[in-house]
Formats: structure tokens, sequence, C-alpha cells
């Protein structure tokens, strides 16, 4: 339940619908499905083995692999991190919103709201702008839900997923029945359905499908291996993977239908065509939809506060689940206890979320998330299936894997982990690296690619050497 709440969250509801739609339409979901069940369900089912092999946090799970792999384990539990300061920002975003839905207070013009009103944004990343309050206070507020979650530690986040796994999914399923019944729906399903199989043969609609599985499913950030690691020793490894990857595909799935239906509403309300709006992300969630749910004929503040409520509620148990891994990896490490490492990551995080509440906060978060969430979460997935795979029997951790599970792994998952997985990986990251220097992403600066992309990406990378080279307790005395 806890890895379906990792996984299901804002990257279903907003992302997914704007790469779908952006690569293919319908087309897009033959690499998308390919690349879950090529890459996300072999790589779900690794970390979820190593986690119940080792029970223990990542650094302490690859220390077992070798003890010069230590740095592996921090590497993932620190990109989350990273991850949390802006995700937990969106959160604040959606947290106003929820609010504003109260008086629809974008009034006639939800775009100029957003950016100008509410983000205050400023024209480039380098003109910093002022802190925006109900952003900083929408902070304050997710940050402590964070810690209230965890501190206690495992159990209390049992309990809270059993409330906010189930409750957005039935607020989708509400908001998407609602869609569907809107004069214009039909239209805005077939612009998010309608296959454009030429598209197939662009690098780059593979790219964005691998990518999104990734981010989608959780992987490669130390998540799902620490949460395996709680699991009981007779549970079922497998089939836990390929539930947790169909629910979460699922969720994207329905809320392409949820999104688009909206879209249809809005553009045969307002008489234009769909490619006329703006379909990105942000703009999908915070200008798209509250202009229709103003147009709504009756009941519009109700389903705008669901909808934000839904976010919220998706949003959170991925949120956390970015802080626990490290949290675990400092309990493990230094015998830290919950409550301060929680703490003290949980105000860490705050302070660096606080860019992200600034005039420019957009742009950085723009530039960070292509940054770590792309390159960062595709070389580790690539290390880990190397560390894994080449400096490991692989065979041990499926027999491990095959002990408590149904469906059994045969050879054909040593040949992904070993070979296919980490190939596709190589091509990726070569094909994207190219892309980026050729073609700086989203056409800033050099020194703003460098200090919000790859200073992060290194930094984080030199910084797990660091921890790992740190005595811990039981090694310092
Ligand atoms: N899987 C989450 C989502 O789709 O919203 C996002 C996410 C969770 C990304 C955890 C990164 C992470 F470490």
């Amino acid at each position: 339940m806890a890895a379906v709440g990792s996984a299901v969250g804002l990257g279903n509801v907003w992302r997914f619908p704007y790469i779908c739609y952006e690569n293919g339409g319908g087309a897009f979901l033959i690499p998308y499905f390919v690349a879950l069940f090529t890459a996300g369900v072999p790589l779900l089912i690794l970390e979820f083995t190593v986690g119940h092999w080792a029970r223990s946090s990542p650094p302490e799970a690859f220390k077992k692999i070798g003890k010069k792999w230590e740095w592996v384990g921090w590497w993932t539990v620190l990109i989350p991190f990273v991850v949390a300061a802006y995700y937990v920002s969106v959160m604040a975003w959606c947290f106003s919103y929820m609010l504003y839905s109260l008086d629809l207070r974008w009034g006639a013009n939800a775009e100029q709201f957003f950016f100008k009103t509410f983000l205050g944004m400023t024209n480039s990343p380098e003109i910093i702008g002022g802190l925006r309050v109900p952003i900083v206070l929408g902070l304050i507020v997710v940050w402590m839900c964070i810690f209230v979650i965890l501190y206690k530690g495992v159990k209390r986040i049992g309990k809270v997923v059993a409330l906010t796994v189930p409750i957005p999914l039935i607020l989708l399923i509400i908001l998407t029945i609602r869609g569907l019944t809107l004069p214009g729906a039909m239209e805005g399903i077939s612009y998010y359905l309608t296959p454009d199989f030429s598209k197939l043969a662009n690098a780059n609609v593979w790219l964005a499908a691998y990518g999104q599985v990734f981010f989608s499913l959780s992987l490669a950030q130390g998540i799902m291996i620490t949460y395996a690691s709680f699991l009981k020793k007779k549970s079922d490894i497998t089939n836990n993977a390929i539930i947790t990857a169909l629910a979460d595909a699922g969720t994207s799935f329905l809320a392409g239908f949820t999104v688009f239906s909206v879209i249809g509403y809005l553009t045969v309300s307002q008489g234009f065509g769909i490619d006329q709006l703006s379909i990105s992300g942000p703009g999908l969630t915070f200008v798209t939809y509250p202009t229709a749910i103003s147009l709504l004929p009756f009941a519009a503040t109700f389903f705008g506060m669901i909808f934000y409520v839904a976010l919220l509620t998706f949003g959170i148990d991925s949120a956390f689940s970015m802080i626990e891994p490290i949290t675990s990896g400092l309990h493990g490490k230094w015998k830290m206890s919950k409550a301060k490492a929680t703490g003290i990551m949980c105000i860490i995080g705050f302070f660096a979320s606080l860019i992200f509440a600034t005039g420019s906060g957009i742009h950085w978060l723009d530039i960070i998330d292509h940054h770590i969430a792309s390159f960062g979460l595709v070389l580790i997935g690539l290390v880990e299936c190397i560390v894994l795979g080449w400096m490991y029997k692989i065979y041990k951790l499926r027999e491990h894997a095959n002990k408590t599970s149904d469906v059994l792994l045969g050879r054909w998952w040593d040949f992904l982990i070993k070979f296919a997985i980490p190939f596709v990986l190589i091509i990726i990251l070569i094909l994207a690296i190219v892309e980026n220097i050729t073609k700086p992403y989203g056409g800033y600066s050099w020194y703003i690619i460098l200090l919000g992309g790859v200073i992060p990406v290194v930094g984080i990378f030199l910084l797990s050497f660091v921890l790992m080279k740190i005595k811990g307790k039981e090694e310092g005395v």
C-alpha cells in the first residue's frame, strides 16, 4: 500500500496526461507499456528483492552487496530528497488552490492569476524576486504533515496510506464521471487517445516513456528498497511489484480521462481548438483546469476543492516517501533516532524549498526537475543494474525472490537486469546528453544549467562518497 502511495502521485495526474499528449497521444501507450514491462516491472522486482533480502536502508543494503558500494545507496537516498524540495512546493501551490477554489479566486483570467498574481513569476531564473507568502505558508503546512507522519516510524505510515491511497482514487473517479458527462468531453478524449503512429519512430518518444515509468514508479530512489525492507519475511515479492506497477499505470491512464474530458468541455464552451490551450504541466493543473472549473454550471467550488484535495492526498504519500529513505539511512548508520533524523531533514528540506517559493521558483523547478529527475534517475537505474547484476550474483537475488513468490522469475530476468535494461538506459543517456549539449534545456544560459542541473547532480554524487567515508556508530567505537 505504501509503495502504491509513493508511486501514485502528482506524476500520474499532471505529468502523464500531457507527456502522453505531446508524444503521440494513443500511440504513446505502446512505448509506455513496453517501458513498463521491460524496465519498470523487472527493476521494481529487483528493488523489492534487495530491500527484502537486506532488511535495511539502501546504504546498508548496498554495503551488503560489497563494502565499496555503500555510496550507491547514499546516492539513491539523496536524489529523492532533492526531488522533495520542489515536489513539496507544487503541493504548496495545490494547498493554496484548494483554498482559492472556495471563491474561484483566479477570476476570468486563470493564466494571469497563476503566473503573475500567485507566483509573481520573474522573467528569468537570475531575477530571484521576493518570497510569496501563500506559498511559504503552504510549504510550512506540507513539511509539518511530512514530519508528523514520519517521525514515529513505519507504523504510522501504514495508517496514513490506508487513507491517502483510496481517498484520492475515489475522488478521481468522481471527477472522471463529472468530466465525462460534460458537453465536449469526447472531443478531449479523442484528442488524448487518437494515435499518431509516426511519432513511434522518434527516439525522444521512447525516452519520454522510460523517463515517465522511472519517475512514476519512484524507481532508482531508494524508496522501494526501504519500503521492501519492512515487508514480512514471507511476503510475495513479485506479486507486490506487479500490483504496484499496474495500480500506478492504471491511475495514470484514468487521470488522462479525467483531465482531457474537462479540457474538451473547456474548448467547446469557449469555442476554440484544443491546440490553442497551454497543455503543459503547471499550465494544465493550475491554468486550464481552474478555467474549466469556473465554467461548470453548478457546484464549481465543490469540484474545484475535490480536485486539489485529490492532488494533495495523491502527493503526500509520494512526498513523505522521498524523505523516509534518507532518515532510514541516518538511523541505520549513525543510530540517529527516527524523530531527530526526520526533524533535521524536514527543516533542511523546508529551507531548500524556499527557492521555489520565490518569483523565480518555477524556472528553477523546471531546470532542476529536468536534470535531477531524468538524468539522475536513469543514471542511478543504470548503476543499480551494473552493481547488482555484475558485481553480485544476480541469480542469488532471483532465488531469494522466488522463495516467497507465486510468479517465478526465470533466467530472462537476469538477462533483463544484466544486459537489456543497461543497454536501453545507456542509449537513452547518450541521446539525452547529446541533445542537451547541442540544445541547452529550455534555452537557458550555460551557467544557469550548470547551477541548477550539473552542480546538483554532481554534488549529490560526491556527497554520497563523503557519507560513505564518515564512520558509522558501531564502526566508530
Ligand atoms: N512517483 C511519484 C509520482 O508519480 O508523483 C513521484 C516521485 C516519488 C518521484 C518519489 C520521486 C520520488 F522519489
